[in-house]
């Protein structure tokens, strides 16, 4: 049998035998395309490349490239596991033509591959092609000696392909195999007329000739060209001659793994089926997206993979898993695949514990959601309903981060669905309502201010990299209300722009320069610079004398010890990344990064808060860093080159053709536009000040270099030597004198409780003396000094055992002013009267009301000078 792995590797020799160059897959997040989720073709990668904006080495190209289908334009997710050959990830083979070859060899290599690189029987295979296409369909009968009948024509829908709403585009012809009249679903079985998989669509050539640049609106590529695909998961499954994609190899163990661990069998049973080929799937996309840094969240792609995890774990319910199973799942995606695709390896135990950790969480909620959606379902069932409101289905996402294809799943066995136009209206009702709120916090958004300068193709040099000051024209100004202006007068705040500069725009995460202007007719403080685009930086002055005036020249000088600390900072990021790398493990990911003159912060991907072992390992590898005095090297080169030799990019970010790497040999190299020290001793000192979570798996390390690292074990030392001075404790006995005095104040504490207590039932002897008898009832009325009613309650409960039989009424007057009554009354003496009948006139008197008990009753007031008149009423009440 012809394995998978074989087949994708004979499908790379091939096309590299006929001078494709072999690319590897890029990630499943698309670098370089803010238009896609995901990656979802092989021709992703390759889009520039396409419009003529990006020109690789080569013109020809084949991969394996990885594929995820959930959401925009391509999205499969819900019919994965209930047919045979639907997946949320799966890999694509493809071959790339820039501009080379067209039509007739992409047909001649596809149907050389076929028939005789992998031996696929002619007679079974058939062809399509767009409407009008003549070319394709004359080329498939000489190329092919297909004749007519076999031969195809359809339209948009099956045979033009685009990539989204936007993108490369073009007509394309599917190749298709038969597979047998026996599995036919009956006489108007075939290609075009029905939707049965006997005629199975294998490859997919698409002549890509449009760029859609808006919708109705397409314009031709610069060459014609090609793209193809076709999916390994179905081409394995018609050379190793199994009916679903999921009985191929590739699958066998994951799906075994499932059905080992719940104990149940694959191939017996439908619905057992379905939920051991979804979890199959799901562990596929979910080990990949997690090798490729996307984390689960509550937005965007971290969002589908919490999704696919939580559905992966439904399905899991039905065949009775309610432990964490899916990171063992995943881990067996990563034994088979691990080979093809090291990234699996380096992050698998990181993989693993993310993945437990989500399952963990969502167990909980899963049941309570579970539950509560049973019960609507149960209820639209009685009054004859079938639409679950959109309201409803939201706020179990809201509430239970129920996703909605859940809710679908659950209610369509009862043939119900939710009303998913609702669900989304609520979703944005939530988001405006969140965004209103972020908008009224002040914040405004440079971005918007100087959109008109750079549609009006304003630029700005920056040549900050070597110098620090330099003279420009002043291209424009912008008032602080972001109009337009031809001078800034002293007092106002606003922007320049200049021709050339030495000043760092904020970006990269940091932070901008500041520094000074001056002109022959004023001076001004730049108080921050920002990078309002690519090649635009905006300073952001306040004019200190006489004013700038438009097209004048500047003096600029950038503050040579704001941007010294800046960049002790920023490099010391770079070697504080890396020695996070090597201490805690190769899946630690920058996830963010500020650098200030003040102090740099640093997030990154790791699921546990670290120990002070590790935290102190880093920052003697950061300093031992430093104390190398290594050079700090930056170099500018093409992006292949810099990646080809091992440098760090970050992942999501979009770079050029060109990069620049910052280097410091032998410890660190990293994609970095900043602004770097000379050498790393310029650090002068590495000091960890915090390490803390910001997100489930997402740590936070803030640091300080140089003299404020100093500054900083100064302030601690101030702290500390006061603290001995208040303690007049000598150097190493700060903290038993610190435990110590803590043991003694809680001693204390309960100590002061006892003799609280005992005071005020201490009294007791002395009270007794007050007792008199009252129309033959036994009656004490007394003043007690207790701090506290718990104080007064002892003192009761110890007259009560003294007095079997009558009536107790004791007063106290507290430090504050408040009155505390309670009264007792005997059992035998209900029958005349009870505690709370008592009490109710006396709590008067004091100003305030109470109650309790027949046998006891508490009140309290705030008048103390009632407290006779209170006793007299207990008395005339008793008396009768
Ligand atoms: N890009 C084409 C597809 O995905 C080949 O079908």
């Amino acid at each position: 049998m012809m394995t998978a792995n074989e087949i994708r590797a004979k499908f790379l020799d091939f096309f590299a035998a006929q001078g494709h160059q072999k690319v590897a897959s890029s990630p499943l997040i698309p670098r370089e395309d803010p238009t896609l989720l995901f990656t979802n073709a092989g021709m992703v990668q390759f889009k520039k490349v396409f419009l003529g904006q990006d020109k690789p080495g080569y013109k020809r190209a084949t991969t394996s490239q990885k594929c995820l289908r959930v959401g925009g334009k391509h999205n499969d997710l819900e019919n994965v596991g209930r047919t045979a050959r639907h997946h949320t990830f799966f890999e694509m083979l493809g071959n790339f033509s820039f501009g080379d070859y067209f039509k007739e060899d992409a047909i001649r290599f596809a149907w050389t591959f076929l028939t005789e690189v992998i031996g696929l029987d002619k007679s079974r295979l058939y062809a399509t092609v767009y409407l009008d296409d003549d070319e394709a369909h004359g080329l498939w009968k000489k190329i092919a000696g297909l004749t007519d009948d076999r031969i195809f024509r359809l339209g948009e829908k099956d045979n033009f392909w685009s990539m989204g709403d936007t993108g490369p585009c073009g007509p394309c012809s599917e190749i298709m195999f038969d597979r047998g009249e026996e599995v036919s679903c009956g006489p108007d079985c075939g290609i075009g007329t029905c939707d049965c998989d006997r005629y199975l669509e294998i490859w997919n050539l698409v002549f890509m000739q449009y760029d859609q640049i808006a919708p109705g609106n397409r314009v031709a590529l610069p060459r014609p060209s090609i793209d193809t695909g076709m999916g390994l998961e179905r081409i394995a499954a018609v050379v190793q001659g199994v009916h679903s994609n999921f009985d191929i190899d590739l699958f066998k163990a994951i799906i075994a793994s499932a059905a080992t661990i719940a104990g149940v069998a694959y191939g017996h049973n439908d619905e057992h089926d379905t939920a051991l080929r979804v979890i199959a799937d799901h562990s596929r996309s979910v080990a990949f997206l997690l090798a490729d840094g996307v984390m689960p969240s509550n937005e965007g792609r971290g969002y589908v993979l919490r999704r696919l995890i939580r559905r992966a774990l439904r399905f899991g319910k039905l065949i009775g898993l309610s432990d964490p199973f899916l990171y063992k799942t995943a881990g067996t995606v990563v034994d088979v695949m691990g080979d093809a695709f090291p990234e699996l390896l380096a992050g698998r135990e990181f993989m693993e514990r993310v993945v437990r950790e989500e399952e963990e969480r969502f167990g909980v909620t899963l049941d309570k959601g579970l539950v509560i959606l049973a019960e609507e379902l149960d209820r639209l069932g009685e009054a004859g309903e079938a639409v679950i409101s959109g309201q409803f289905a939201f706020k179990l996402y809201d509430t239970y981060g129920f996703p909605l294809d859940i809710v679908n799943d659950v209610a369509g066995k009862r043939g119900m669905a939710a009303d998913e136009d609702g669900y989304r209206a609520c979703m944005a009702e939530q988001k405006a309502r969140a965004k209103k709120a972020w908008k009224g916090s002040g914040e405004t958004d440079p971005a918007v201010l100087f959109l008109e300068l750079l549609e009006s193709g304003m630029k700005s040099r920056f040549v900050g990299y070597d110098a620090l000051t330099g003279a420009s024209r002043v291209n424009a100004l912008v008032s602080a209300e972001g109009q337009a202006v031809e001078r800034l007068v002293a007092g106002e705040t606003g922007y320049m722009v200049c021709a050339v500069t030495p000043f760092y725009g904020e970006s990269g995460g940091q932070s901008g320069d500041v520094g000074l202007v001056s002109t022959l007719t004023g001076d001004a403080a730049v108080i921050g610079a920002i990078k309002a685009g690519p090649d635009l930086t905006a300073h952001h002055i306040e004019v200190k004398k006489g004013e700038i005036l438009l097209d004048q020249e500047a003096e600029l000088a950038v503050d040579p010890a704001v941007r010294a600390a800046t960049a002790r900072n920023h490099t010391a990021t770079h070697l504080l990344h890396k020695a996070l790398k090597n201490v805690l493990g190769s899946h630690v990911n920058q996830a963010g990064s500020l650098v200030t003159p003040d102090r740099l912060r640093f997030d990154f991907t790791h699921i546990a808060a670290m120990t002070p072992d590790e935290l102190a390992r880093v920052e003697d590898e950061v300093n031992a860093a430093i104390l190398l005095d290594a050079p700090v090297v930056t170099e500018v080169m093409g992006i292949d080159a810099a990646r080809a030799k091992g440098a760090t990019a970050l992942f999501g970010e979009k770079y050029g053709d060109e990069v620049r790497v910052v280097e410091v040999p032998g410890v660190t190299m990293e994609f970095c536009g900043g602004t770097h020290l000379r050498a790393t001793g310029q650090a002068g000192s590495f000091l960890i000040l915090s390490e803390s979570g910001v997100a489930a798996g997402t740590r936070r390390i803030e640091a300080a270099t140089g003299l404020n690292a100093l500054r900083h074990v100064r302030e601690m030392r101030g702290e500390y030597d006061e603290g001995l001075k208040t303690l007049k404790a000598k150097p190493g006995e700060l903290v038993p004198r610190v435990k110590k005095l803590f043991d003694d104040i809680r001693a204390l504490g309960k100590e002061k409780e006892q003799l609280a207590g005992k005071l005020a039932s201490g009294q007791g002897r002395d009270l007794m003396a007050g007792l008199e008898e009252v129309g033959g009832v036994k009656l004490l009325c007394a003043r007690v000094d207790a701090p506290n009613v718990k104080a007064l309650r002892e003192a009761m409960d110890d007259l009560r055992s003294k007095l079997p039989s009558g009536v107790i009424a004791l007063a106290a007057e507290q430090e504050d002013g408040k009155v505390s009554l309670i009264v007792a009354v005997s059992k035998d003496l209900h029958a005349r009267f009870t505690a709370p009948v008592l009490i109710k006139d006396a709590a008067a008197s004091v100003g305030g009301s109470g109650g309790g008990r027949p046998d006891m009753a508490q009140a309290g007031g705030t008048n103390p000078a009632g407290i006779d008149e209170a006793f007299a009423k207990v008395k005339a009440a008793v008396a009768g």
